[in-house]
Formats: structure tokens, sequence, C-alpha cells
């Protein structure tokens, strides 16, 4: 079986964006370390995603045997999301903090891929999550530095918000390696090749770790 890896992006500012920097990075090393996977790509910022309505959730939490030909359209983005998230045996999302949490896109995004019975169940009374065995990289870049132990630490609602997500639904390997402190190349004080270079040693330090 061919490996997959999910790139999924969130950031609106393309070229410029420096999270999409480093997916792109770490696809090209992930292609390297597996000459025979495929990438599947996902953007959130030319992928239209409504706020979850009424109609949505009534389909949603409806069972798929007795969902209408009306409910299971409504359904379809979701689907399609899902279907990624299934096929992809690794995941890497790049993520700007916008207001301390995550961009609207990617909310949206979880809106629709957080499923009951679909990526997630309560059957044993307790939740368990549906997507098993995945592997998740998060590449966070922001403006600020929210480094463990100093005192903006408690601001970064990136970190827990997406591991709880992620734990939720079943994905408990997930890294996280950050772009902190990206306003200082947007004020020219460190020039965007000296920025990235730490970043992008750590990204290849997770195909060659240090023995
Ligand atoms: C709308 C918006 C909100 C932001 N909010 C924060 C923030 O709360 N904390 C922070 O440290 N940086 C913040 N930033 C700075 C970005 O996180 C930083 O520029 C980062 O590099 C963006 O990633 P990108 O280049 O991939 O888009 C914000 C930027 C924008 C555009």
């Amino acid at each position: 079986m061919h490996k997959a890896l999910l790139e999924l992006d969130s950031s609106p500012l393309g070229e410029r964006s420096i999270s999409r920097h480093l997916t792109h990075e770490f696809v090209e090393v992930w292609k390297a370390a597996n000459p025979d996977g495929y990438v599947i790509t996902r953007d959130l910022n030319t992928t239209v995603i409504t706020p979850l309505s009424a109609t949505w959730i009534a389909a949603a939490y409806r069972p798929q045997d007795e969902q209408t030909p009306e409910q299971r359209d409504l359904l379809k983005l979701s689907e399609t999301l899902i279907g990624e998230l299934e096929r992809a045996d690794e995941y890497v999302f790049g993520v700007p903090m916008h207001n301390f949490s995550i961009p609207s896109v990617l909310k949206l995004w979880i809106d629709q891929i957080a499923r009951v019975n679909r990526t997630f169940s309560y059957a044993s009374g307790k939740p368990e999550g549906l997507l098993k065995g995945k592997k998740a990289t998060i590449l966070m870049s922001s403006g600020g530095r929210y480094d463990e132990g100093t005192a903006l630490a408690s601001w970064n609602f990136v970190e827990p918000y997406l591991r709880t997500v992620m734990a939720f639904l079943g994905v408990t390997d997930v890294t996280f390696i950050t772009a902190g402190g990206a306003s200082a190349v947007a004020s020219g004080k460190i020039d965007r090749e000296n920025f990235f270079q730490p970043i992008l040693d750590s990204i290849r330090a997770q195909f060659h770790p240090a023995t």
C-alpha cells in the first residue's frame, strides 16, 4: 500500500505565508522519505465551507441509513473532507495563530470533520476517536513567542485546542513544530532564511532523528 500524506493549509497569505512555506518544505522532505507515497492537498482558503446550520446538524446526527437524499447532499463536503483524513496515513497542518487561536477557516473545517459515528463515537458510553493509527505534524506560525515556561505560554490556545480535537478524533501521535516570533521577519529584524533555518532543521529531524 502506498502511503498518503494530507497537507492542509489555512493561512490566507498565499506566497508570503510562513506556515505554507513550512508545509511545502515538510511535503518535500516527506516525499523524499516516501518515494512511492502520494500527497492529498486541502487548501482551506479556496474551499468554501459554510458555518453549521440546524439542518446540517440534524443531517449529521441522523443514522446514515435513515438520511434523506437532501441530507446526504448537505453532508457531501463533510464526507469528502473526512474521506481525506481516512485515506491519509499522515497529516501536516499549516496553522497561523490568529487572535491567539486557530484561523476561522480551520474551525469551519473541524466542524465538518468532527462527526458522530464517522470520526468519533459514544457507542461504548465514553468518547472514542475513530481515526486510528494516524500521525500528525502541526506547523504553527505566530507573530509572538509562546514557548513553554514563558509568560505568554498560556495565551497560546492553538496547541492545547488542536491537541484536544485530535485526541478526541483518535489522533494521539501529534508533533507540534512552532515558528514563533515571525513578526521579526515582517519588520526586517531577521531575514527569512535565518528565521526558517532552525525550524527546517526540526522538520528534517522528524525524518532522520539523531541517534
Ligand atoms: C488576523 C491576524 C491575527 C493574528 N493574531 C496573532 C496573535 O494573536 N498572536 C500572534 O503572536 N500573532 C498573531 N498574528 C501574526 C501571525 O500569527 C503571523 O504573522 C504568522 O506568521 C502568520 O502565519 P502565516 O504567515 O502562515 O499566515 C496574527 C496575524 C493576523 C493576520
